[in-house]
């Protein structure tokens, strides 16, 4: 069945600390929401590429971004206050398409996704349902036991960090997003499991980071350059 990719970048990027988005700043001449869509447009599956984006950015993403918005073919839609409004904003932009089977949400701050990890990710999504890409955790982790004059070591070996591409059937997805009644969620996923539909994780990279503070776009170039 055929994806449509769900890019989420209407986000400010508070943590960043630029003064505008950090999905604008540039790796390697390109802008890092350039990146994260590229790569999903590159896949055979993926037949639609939408992105939320807020107010604020759409004049960036109609003006000196229009050439590259094209060249992706991508669907531009008004995003939300958080994240999960704007996934909405994008579901509701494929919702009646009949030839959508999948979708795909993709962080615009994960420029570094690879490959081999997407086309792992969506063979999973077609078996299952709903998967996602996961990466073993490995600090070591601590439970703060009452006070916090004492702890104890947590047991990470079935431990993952959630990245995404995460992948579900449309219509698991829609019933998630029509049974979400705005509780907090982490991600995507967690709506899913709401509905106890199982979501399978995916290994993943660790090098799909998330570019959250401006040390990770120094990170992800030396990524880039190896
Ligand atoms: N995002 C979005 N709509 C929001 C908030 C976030 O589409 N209301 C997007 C961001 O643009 C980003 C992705 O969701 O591509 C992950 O969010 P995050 O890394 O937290 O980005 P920001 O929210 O922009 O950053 P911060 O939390 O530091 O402000
Ligand atoms: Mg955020």
């Amino acid at each position: 069945g055929c994806i449509a990719a769900i890019l989420p970048a209407a986000g400010s990027g508070q943590r960043f600390g630029s003064d505008r988005n950090k999905l604008f700043a540039m790796l390697r001449g390109k802008p890092i929401w350039f990146h994260a869509a590229s790569r999903l447009a590159a896949r055979p599956e993926v037949g639609r590429m939408v992105m939320s984006i807020s107010e604020q950015d759409e004049a960036d993403f109609r003006g000196p971004f229009a050439e590259l918005v094209t060249e992706l073919r991508i669907e531009l839609v008004r995003g939300g206050d958080q994240r999960s409004d704007s996934v909405r904003a994008g579901l509701d932009a494929v919702a009646n398409d009949k030839s959508i089977e999948f979708i795909a949400i993709h962080d615009a701050a994960r420029p570094l996704v690879r490959d081999a990890d997407l086309a792992a990710v969506f063979t999973k999504a077609a078996e299952t349902g709903a998967a996602i890409l996961a990466a073993p955790v490995t600090a070591t982790l601590k439970r703060k036991l009452d006070d916090g004059n004492a702890s104890r070591t947590v047991d990470r070996s079935e431990l993952y960090s959630a990245l995404t591409p995460q992948v579900f059937r449309l219509d698991v997805l829609r019933r998630a997003y029509d049974r979400d009644r705005g509780r907090p969620a982490t991600d995507d996923a967690q709506l899913v499991e709401r509905i106890g539909h199982p979501v399978a994780l995916v290994h993943g990279s660790a090098d799909n980071l998330k570019i959250t503070h401006p040390e990770d776009l120094r990170i992800a170039e030396a990524i880039l350059a190896r």
